[in-house]
């Protein structure tokens, strides 16, 4: 299978860049990174990628009249490098209906709890003041509202009575790492059904050589 050419939008510790970077190059993930993208120039995820063959680029918000100028410029980022995935990891700014839809169930974001409880900032934080007894993470496709795209996985993790926002966090950014790998390969393996809402993850694809070997 062609490998599919991966955008990743980024703001700052790039943890997840992190992690599908080494999930391509120990071929876990058969796909390239087209470019990394940071509304900012200062973002840990830019070093993360320093010096790797993956080009990068800033597009800060400040720089553009409007919204809808600064997403035209980043489109235009991702066209130039014939961007067929776009991965939101860590970008802190909520994409407009416009752009959504230029990418449509092709923007997927990862977030730290297990949606539809606690969108938006602070997940973790509002996991341990609701008081929950597991959180997680949910890796969905990017649709118009906050957080609420179709969900293409999800699993959990305990929240511990000792827990603090960060040993919470901790917790949930490892299950991030996987989550994140595992549902960017099955986009890159086309395992991956929408049915409306409702994503459907079809089993592994047979090779055929191998199928006719069978016999
Ligand atoms: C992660 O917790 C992710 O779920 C959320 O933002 C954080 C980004 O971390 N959307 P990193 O930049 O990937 O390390």
């Amino acid at each position: 299978m062609r490998k599919k050419v991966l955008g990743v939008l980024v703001s700052g510790r790039g943890s997840n860049l992190q992690a599908i970077v080494d999930a391509i190059n120990s071929d876990r993930i058969v796909a390239k990174i087209g470019v990394v993208i940071s509304d900012n120039p200062e973002a840990n995820a830019l070093r993360r990628v320093a010096g790797l063959d993956i080009p990068t680029a800033v597009v800060e918000r400040k720089k553009y009249a409007s919204k809808q100028e600064f997403e035209a410029a980043i489109i235009a980022q991702l066209d130039l490098h014939h961007v067929e995935l776009v991965l939101l990891a860590g970008f802190m700014r909520i994409l407009s209906p416009q752009f959504i839809n230029r990418f449509p169930a092709r923007v997927m974001n990862i977030h730290p709890a297990l949606l539809p409880a606690f969108p938006g900032l602070d997940a973790q934080e509002q996991a341990l003041r609701y008081g929950v007894k597991v959180s997680g993470a949910t890796v969905h496709f990017v649709d118009e509202g906050m957080d609420s795209g179709p969900i293409i996985l999800q699993e959990a993790v305990p929240v511990e009575d000792d827990d603090t926002v960060a040993t919470l966090s901790e917790r949930i950014l490892h299950l991030e790492h996987r989550l994140y790998v595992r549902a960017v390969r099955l986009y890159c393996e086309e395992r991956i059904l929408m049915e409306g809402r409702t994503v459907k993850i079809l089993p592994p694809r047979q090779n055929p050589r191998e199928e006719g070997e069978r016999h």
